[in-house]
Order: structure tokens, then sequence, then C-alpha cells
């Protein structure tokens, strides 16, 4: 199987499935639990069909949006997530590359692995600094300091992490940061030695946004214990508060679900909230962000920018939360498969067949730009 032979997500999957060590492919595609959550995430939006409105003279189709002061090409943009040079060799520089010929936002992780200021510098896009809140405040502000003077565009606040989600597949592989392999786990990095190849004769493993203020290195600090020993688990609405007087731009919290919690994030000054349950990967049996979209949107979608998050594989996927009326859509793994199957071109192919899916669905909606999305155009089974 080879790239030009994908053309969805879940040919991206497979490809990528073919090229990783199993351990790293089950990092990517696993989730907590019974990876309920997860599955439910996708699941989701077949409760609701699109009715489409015809003979409507739709030549010209606008798809871009404006979330959090940014002007996006496309109204889908790339999760941060972490460990991307892990999945390919050109890692971060990929999503970025490929983000930027879109015109979409790119996330940059707290546990990415090329620096957030060589990624600013070189693509001229809108870029998101996700950040999680550490016991050591100072630590905090220095952090917040370093991305404003990079010219980070918009600060997310990932809030459901608060301690790691019981990752059974990572658990039975062994996987951890650095690698504490289980034999078995070992053995699957024999079977992809063209991935070994690349791994290793490219740039070595680091944590440029942690690496000057906390010791990842040498066996120090597994990414578990770093959740556990270094993150604060006492945060609370103050805290944030404070953080986003400081920050004083976009800001965002990820993963927040409940009606309250969005109402909160309006009261202490972020302009965008994220519903996510972290692709599942944290609480498993929590609900879907697109089940619980209508809800948020129906209390507050008027005072503050709300982004779906976690299940999206198709771009009606995407024409389906925009209709509910979340400002934009973003995910994780539908690029990170593409990333690890291909690198850039991978991230390329995913991004331009969503763009074509999202174009060629709103056409058949027969609209010409997303504020013509609506409820009016959905209905539930
Ligand atoms: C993530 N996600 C994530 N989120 C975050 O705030 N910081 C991070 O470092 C990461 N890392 C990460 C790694 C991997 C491998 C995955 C799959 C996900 C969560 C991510 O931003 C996003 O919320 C989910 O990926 C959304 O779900 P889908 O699109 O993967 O279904
Ligand atoms: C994950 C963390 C790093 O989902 O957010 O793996």
């Amino acid at each position: 199987m080879r790239l030009k032979h994908c053309h969805n997500f879940h040919d991206f999957r497979k490809l990528a499935k073919q090229r990783l060590p199993s351990p790293i492919f089950n990092y990517i595609d696993g989730a907590a639990d019974d990876e309920l959550t997860c599955r439910r995430n996708s699941r989701s939006f077949e409760e609701c069909d699109l009715v489409p409105n015809v003979l409507k003279g739709v030549s010209h189709i606008d798809m871009s949006v404006t979330v959090m002061g940014q002007k996006l090409q496309m109204p889908l943009f790339c999760s941060p997530t972490a460990l991307q040079r892990l999945f390919h060799h050109e890692g971060e520089r990929a999503t970025a590359g490929a983000a930027a010929k879109f015109g979409t936002m790119f996330g940059v992780s707290s546990l990415g692995t090329v620096s957030l200021e060589e990624l600013r510098k070189t693509y001229n896009t809108p870029q998101v600094y996700q950040f999680y809140f550490h016991k050591d405040r100072a630590l905090n502000q220095v952090m917040m300091e370093r991305a404003k003077a990079a010219g980070v565009d918009v600060m997310m606040l990932t809030v459901d992490s608060i301690t790691g989600g019981n990752r059974e597949r990572d658990l039975r592989n062994g996987f951890s940061i650095p690698f504490r392999l289980t034999l078995s786990g070992m053995l699957q990095f024999a079977f992809k030695p063209m991935w070994g190849i690349n791994y290793v004769t490219h740039e070595s493993f680091k944590l440029p946004q942690l690496d000057d203020h906390v010791e990842m290195s040498g066996g120090a600090l597994s990414i578990g214990r770093y959740f556990t020993e270094m993150l604060e688990p006492s945060m609370n609405w103050d805290d944030v508060a404070e953080m986003v007087k400081l920050w004083d731009g976009q800001f965002c919290l990820k993963g927040v679900m409940s009606v309250e919690d969005v109402k909160k994030a309006i009261d202490i000054g972020c302009t965008g909230v994220v519903l996510s349950n972290h692709g599942g990967r944290q609480l498993d049996g929590s609900r879907s962000p697109f089940d619980h979209l209508a809800e948020v949107v129906d209390a507050v979608g008027d005072k503050i920018d709300i982004i779906l998050d976690s299940g999206v594989q198709r771009g009606t996927h995407v024409l389906k939360a925009l209709s509910l009326g979340a400002k934009a859509v973003s995910g994780g793994r539908f690029y990170l498969y593409p990333l690890a199957a291909a690198g850039q071109p991978g991230v390329e192919r995913a991004l331009g067949l969503m763009r074509d899916e999202i174009e060629r669905g709103m056409r058949l909606m027969g609209c010409t730009s997303t504020d013509q999305l609506s409820r009016g155009n959905l209905r539930f089974r």
C-alpha cells in the first residue's frame, strides 16, 4: 500500500500501521480503558443527517472561518499532539508545513519534538501553543513568556489531563518516553527496520518545550511521571484566571465539556473553548463532544468561540459540527496517521482530501459559505 492509494482516514490508518513499530502505532491509535468514548466520538456523527437544498447556484465556495481572531482558509485545523518526530522523522515540521500550505492552524504540544520558536519562524500560518499547568508557578510564567516572545497566536491550556488516562495498550507494550519497552514491545521494533533507520539517522529525540526546564532525558522522567509529578492536580479557576490575564491575548481551554465550565471560561476572559475528550484517551465513558455540542451552543454559543474536537474523520463530520454551531473543528489522528505513513506529503494529502470533501459537501448542500450551514439543514434520527 502507498500514499496514493490512501483515500480516507481508514486507508491512512492502515498505511501507518504497516510502517510503524506496533507500540508506537498503538500509542496513537489507542485510548483509555475500554475505548468506548473513542469509538463513540466518530459514531456520534451518524446520529444525524444533512438535508441539502438544491438549485442554489453554487459555483464559488468559500469555506474560510474566523476563530479566536484567526482567519483559517478551511474550517478544520490540526490539534496539538505530542512526540511527532517519533511517528515520522519530519515530525512537527511536516504538520506545520502542510497546515501552512492549506492556510489553516496547527497546534504545538508542550510535549512537542520541535521548538515552538523554530516553527513560528519557519511557517507563516496561525500557531497554537498547547500548555499544561505545572506545580511550579514560576515555570508556568517563564513558559508563557517564551511563547509570547516567539509570537504564538493562541494559547491553549489543556484541562482534561491533570492525570494520565489508563491506556492499557501502552501498559501492555511498556510504551513510555524514554523507551522502557517490554521484550515483545522491543521485538516489534525489529519488524520495522525502516522506521529504526530513520529514527537513528535523524536529529536525536528532544522535547524542546520542556528540556530547558524539566529533566526529561536519561530516563529521569517518563511522560507518565511528568503528568503525575510535574503537573498541578489542584489547578483551579483562579489559577487559570491569572494565566489568562498574564497572556493578555487569545486564550482557550481544551477539554472543557459542561455548560457550567464554559460559562466560567467566559467569565475569566477566555476567547475560545475546545469541546474535547482528548480523543477518548483520558476519561473513558465520557460524552462525545458532538453529542454535546448543541447543548453548549444553545447556552453560550454567542459569547465564546466553540471548537469541536475528537472523532473527526470526514468532511461531512466538519459540516455537521459547523451546522450545529461550532466555529471550527480540530482533530489529531486524522493527520497523525498520514504523518506516520508519509511525512509532510501524507499530511498534505489528508488536508487536501478533507478540503475536497468539505467543498464537495458544501456544494451538494447548496451552501457557498460556512455561515449558511445551520440547524435548518440537519435532522437527528
Ligand atoms: C493527543 N492529544 C493531545 N492533546 C494535548 O492537549 N496535548 C498533547 O500533547 C496531546 N498529544 C496527543 C498525542 C496523540 C498521539 C493523540 C492521538 C492525541 C489530543 C489531541 O489534541 C486531540 O484532542 C485528539 O487527538 C482528538 O481526537 P481525534 O481527532 O484523534 O479523534
Ligand atoms: C496524550 C497526551 C500526551 O494524549 O496528551 O498522549
